[in-house]
């Protein structure tokens, strides 16, 4: 075909070719019977199903082929926006054509925030690129919220009115974006946290999220203090809240509202706003009907003299492990795995492995401001959202053991476990409970300040 074979990376049942500059061609087979591509090709047959193509301008290349084949031919898809030749005119493979990434420097250049006006084409593609990118995974494709880990909603017009530019309300949506909220899978995205977001982005992804909902006049809300009777505010918390945001305010199916970052960051009459008005299509009614305005003003009383005390945290700096020290105990014998459904090891049997001080890799597949809060010792950073060929390099290829986690349970960990398996890796798996329960069974953590390269 006269293409050229690339050498790197020498995965298993991979094979890769150089098409032109930017292009290539992957082929692969499965690892094992009953994975996800073995399935597909039972379903399918094998073949080639689709290719993708980089292009300068979309515009330019629909314009070429509206000239050479019918309309019927070519469909416009989204996210990420590219232009479908259909597999009927195009000897049976379905053919992509996307436009190339843009320098980030120049799209900040490209795009403008200004309340009261829409967002330009550039800066709405590149906001909805970033959320696909980083939020869908947990908050839904269509910002439905509960794809996983109970993520809420980003699509609730009840909240996303409450984002007035430059209101103090509005740094509700960026600190929680910025910072994460600790504890909860909600891990921090700016980049001076270790995340992966320019503060510029941060702004972008919520003015898009807002735009997105429909809001059309966003609510500036009072900073003033809400007064109320706390007494009855936890009487009413205890009989009428709990049971889905927990009696210490912990969280059950719903955010956990004792969350010091939460508290933090939300004002009182974000709380009271949130509490009157609910979150449409989310479990959580709006109670302005249902409770008096002194109820609610108890509430909101009650929830805030649960933050006492606690104070914005600060950027925190620490020592991301060299690639020499990602297999733990080198030395040493590989741990013995009993995995569940081929693939989930139970926490106790990894805290054995480092108690036994095993020879095996963890990684953790959070974003990296998550690993940087807290990790379980020795693991590497490998976030969810990273090329693999940034971090396969370094991983041992000889069986030994590599377990991963995120943050609860799964949906992080599966997608690093499987371009693991994809690549060849065999022998691993993830972590079954994630670093939530495991911090809450008071296993071992290595908290922020710590520093791993020292050990
Ligand atoms: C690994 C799953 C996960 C990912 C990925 C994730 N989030 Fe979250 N997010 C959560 C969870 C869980 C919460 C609720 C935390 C709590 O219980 O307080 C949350 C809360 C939030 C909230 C607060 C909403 C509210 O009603 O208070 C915002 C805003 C938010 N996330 C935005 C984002 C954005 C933007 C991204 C992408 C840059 C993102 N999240 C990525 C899990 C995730
Ligand atoms: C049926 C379950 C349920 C009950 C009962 C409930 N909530 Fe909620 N609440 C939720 C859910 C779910 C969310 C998150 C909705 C979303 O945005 O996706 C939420 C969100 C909130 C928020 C905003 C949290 C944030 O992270 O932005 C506040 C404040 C709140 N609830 C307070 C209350 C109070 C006070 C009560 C009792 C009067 C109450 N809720 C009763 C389920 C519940």
């Amino acid at each position: 075909m006269g293409l050229t074979e690339l050498k790197a990376p020498k995965a298993q049942g991979v094979v890769r070719f150089q098409v032109s500059a930017n292009q290539e061609l992957h082929l692969i087979v499965p690892q094992a019977s009953g994975d996800s591509l073995s399935k597909f090709l039972t379903a399918r047959g094998p073949g080639v199903y689709a290719m993708r193509f980089e292009v300068k301008k979309l515009k330019a290349t629909r314009a070429f082929f509206r000239k050479k084949l019918p309309a019927k031919a070519l469909r416009m898809g989204k996210t990420p926006e590219r232009l479908i030749v259909l597999k009927e005119y195009a000897h049976g493979v379905q053919l992509e054509f996307v436009e190339e990434p843009k320098a980030q420097a120049l799209l900040a250049q490209r795009y403008e925030i200004v309340e009261g006006q829409k967002l330009n084409k550039v800066a709405k593609k590149h906001a909805e690129g970033l959320y696909l990118k980083y939020c869908a995974l947990c908050h839904g494709k269509n910002r439905e919220g509960y794809a996983a880990d109970n993520a809420p909603s980003l699509k609730s017009h009840s909240l996303m009115a409450v984002t007035k530019i430059p209101a103090a309300n509005y740094n509700f949506l960026r600190y929680t974006i910025a910072y994460g909220r600790q504890g909860t899978a909600m891990a921090a995205y700016g980049k001076d946290q270790g995340g992966p977001l320019e503060a510029l982005e941060i702004d972008l992804l919520i003015t898009w999220l807002r735009e997105k909902s429909g809001v059309k006049n966003p609510i500036e809300l009072s900073t003033d203090p809400v007064l109320g009777d706390v007494a009855l505010g936890k009487k009413l918390y205890d009989q009428t809240c709990a049971a889905c945001h927990g009696v210490k305010g912990e969280g059950v199916s719903a955010p956990a509202l004792g969350n010091p970052m939460f508290l933090a960051t939300a004002s009182d009459a974000f709380l009271r706003h949130a509490i009157a008005e609910g979150r449409d299509s989310t479990p959580m009614r709006a109670f302005n009907n249902k409770l008096k305005k002194e109820e609610i003003d108890a509430l909101t009383a009650y929830i805030r003299s649960r933050a006492s005390g606690w104070n914005a945290p600060g950027a925190v700096v620490i020592k991301e492990p060299l690639p020499k020290d990602y297999i733990l105990n080198p030395k040493n014998k590989a741990p013995k795995f009993t995995l569940r459904e081929g693939k989930y090891v139970p926490a106790e049997q990894v805290l054995q492995a480092l108690q036994d001080k095993s020879r095996m890799v963890i990684l953790d597949a959070r974003s990296k401001a998550g690993w940087h809060q807290s990790h379980i010792p020795g693991a590497v950073p490998v976030p969810y959202y990273e090329e693999p060929d940034s971090f396969i390099k370094d991983m041992p290829k000889d069986k030994t053991w590599i377990v991963v986690y995120c943050a609860c349970p799964h949906a992080a960990s599966e997608k690093v476990v499987s371009t693991l398996r994809r690549l060849g890796y065999k022998n691993t798996a993830i972590i079954d409970e994630g670093i939530l329960v495991w911090t809450n069974r008071g296993y071992p953590v290595q908290y922020g300040q710590g520093d791993v390269a020292k050990k």
